[in-house]
């Protein structure tokens, strides 16, 4: 069947240039035949890490309900904002809470990283810094990033960026991270045989 990816905007405000990043990955995503689940981080809600929490109650559902939809799927984009040139803390407190579920849902997953920011940097740090606990986790995180700067201008009404040379890039980004995505899953079906 077509591969099944999750792309996930990581900031929680409405009005999110990462979320219209996220939807904009999901189309092109979708045009090119995988299936796509998109998510918002508004979705799971869930309190700060606490070992005391944990121990008394498990997981919050909304940790539970990342882990499934992290499950659910053979890769995932995430689109996230930069803050203080890192990971925001609403990020990392939702990887370290998954990272408890067992089987640990980040491991040999595929994951392509996006930001957008209205800044020059287009949030570029915080994709770098977001790879440290992800590959940690055993996620296989693309090299290529992709960072959309200025990225309150940055799109048509339609939800297109307003740069052609920009959209193409990020097309081809996309699109090579799925064939990537789709070898893979081919090799592994293999090696199965
Ligand atoms: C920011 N912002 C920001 N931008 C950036 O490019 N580099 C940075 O280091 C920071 N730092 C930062 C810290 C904090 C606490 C906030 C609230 C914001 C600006 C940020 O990129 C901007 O708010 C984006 O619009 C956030 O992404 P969403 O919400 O549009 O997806």
């Amino acid at each position: 069947g077509p591969l099944r990816l999750l792309v996930f905007g990581a900031a929680l405000r409405e009005e999110s240039t990462n979320a219209r990043l996220a939807s904009l990955v999901a189309g092109i995503l979708t045009d090119a035949g995988a299936t796509v689940d998109l998510a918002a981080m508004r979705e799971f809600d869930m309190p700060l890490y606490d070992g005391d929490l944990e121990t008394a109650h498990g997981l919050p559902d909304g940790a539970l309900a990342l882990r499934d939809r992290l499950e659910w799927c053979d890769a995932f984009v995430l689109a996230s904002p930069e803050y203080n040139a890192s990971v925001p803390g609403v990020v990392k407190n939702a990887i370290d809470w998954v990272s408890r579920v067992r089987p640990q849902p980040f491991k040999t997953k595929h994951a392509l990283l996006v930001s957008a920011s209205p800044s020059l940097i287009g949030g570029n740090r915080g994709l770098w810094a977001l790879r440290v606990p992800l590959e940690h986790l055993g996620t296989r995180v693309y090299p290529d990033m992709f960072s959309l700067a200025g990225a309150h201008k940055g799109f048509t009404e339609d939800g297109q960026l307003t740069d052609a040379g920009l959209q193409q890039r990020l097309g081809e980004t996309v699109t090579a991270f799925l064939r990537l995505v789709e070898a893979d899953a081919r090799y592994v079906c293999l090696q199965r045989r």
